[in-house]
């Protein structure tokens, strides 16, 4: 059973067909959740002025959301409506234990969890998929090691042969020193996969983003100012992709809930146009 207080929900466009949630994830996310049949959708947690990761600090997530409950409760829940979620080399680096299962974010609710994929008519758990062109990825991580699926191109998979754990296994995609990204999405939509949830740090986000692949973001903002100066590198929400001045993506604004002093954010992304093109 949950000790958490209930998120309170401030504003919800609510034009998306509803989840039969269980009426305690419903309780606890102060309201409905729905998602489109087919979809990629993006988790973060952010400080106020935009730092998502301090990678030279081990799980930096934390100090990030100020170890938010709420947050780890919107983490799972989001988990347990995907089909499959998406990280890069970067954030499994980041998380040398993650499994990045829905019960493992937030145990509490771990039966409720696991009823709302039941009704969903999804398996235990989403599947992961790891993105990494390289191939430098650890096979003895956790999350290889309970058969992720790892996004590789020919370069990478020749750098991993043989060393991938049963179950875990590679699919080779176009791109040379990068996964391309399209050919990614495709593959693992036609491996039944609908409904794509990214854990991806900044990089991969980023990439994404700036190819029109990313149709929703909930976004946790904590309570925090982190400031992207000082002796420790600190990533913002998009890294290595060029957007403004030269490319704007829009958002638009779909729900707002509250816990304490964070806020949670859900965005619809529209594609990036080129600047010329933006009024
Ligand atoms: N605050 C949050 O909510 C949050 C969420 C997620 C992650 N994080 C943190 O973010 C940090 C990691 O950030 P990151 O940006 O390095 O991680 P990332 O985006 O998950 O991984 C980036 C890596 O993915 C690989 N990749 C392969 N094809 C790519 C493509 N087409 N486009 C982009 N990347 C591609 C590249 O490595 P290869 O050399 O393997 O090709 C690239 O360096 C960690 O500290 C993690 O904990 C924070």
């Amino acid at each position: 059973m949950s000790t958490l207080q209930p998120l309170t929900l401030v504003y919800d466009r609510g034009d998306v067909r509803p989840f039969p949630l269980p009426a305690e994830l419903q309780r606890l996310y102060g309201g409905e959740l729905g998602l489109p049949e087919r979809c990629v959708f993006a988790n973060f947690v952010s400080t106020i002025d935009g730092v998502v990761a301090i990678p030279s600090l081990r799980r930096s997530n934390r100090l990030i959301s100020e170890d938010s409950e709420a947050d780890r409760f919107v983490m799972a829940l989001l988990r347990a409506c995907a089909d499959v979620v998406l990280v890069g080399s970067g954030t499994l680096i980041g998380s040398p234990t993650a499994r990045w299962q829905a019960e493992g974010a937030y145990p509490p609710a771990a039966a409720e969890l696991a009823e709302l994929r039941r009704l969903l008519g999804r398996p235990a758990g989403p599947e992961v998929a790891v993105v990494t062109g390289s191939g430098s990825i650890d096979p003895a991580h956790p999350a290889i090691r309970a058969g992720a699926l790892v996004l590789t191109t020919a370069r990478g998979a020749a750098k991993l042969a043989d060393r991938l754990p049963d179950p875990a296994r590679a699919a080779v995609l176009p791109g040379e020193l990068e996964v391309d990204l399209r050919a990614a999405l495709a593959f693992l939509h036609a491996s039944g996969h609908e409904r794509i949830l990214s854990e991806a740090g900044p990089t991969l986000f980023g990439a994404l983003a700036a190819s029109g692949l990313v149709d929703e973001l909930f976004l946790t903002v904590s309570p925090l100012l982190g400031s992207r100066s000082g002796a420790e590198s600190k990533l913002g929400l998009v890294e290595h992709t060029e957007l403004l001045p030269s490319r704007r993506l829009r958002t638009h604004l779909r729900s707002v809930r509250l816990h304490g002093d964070h806020l949670f954010v859900r965005y619809e992304l529209e594609p990036p146009v080129e600047a010329a093109s933006t009024p």
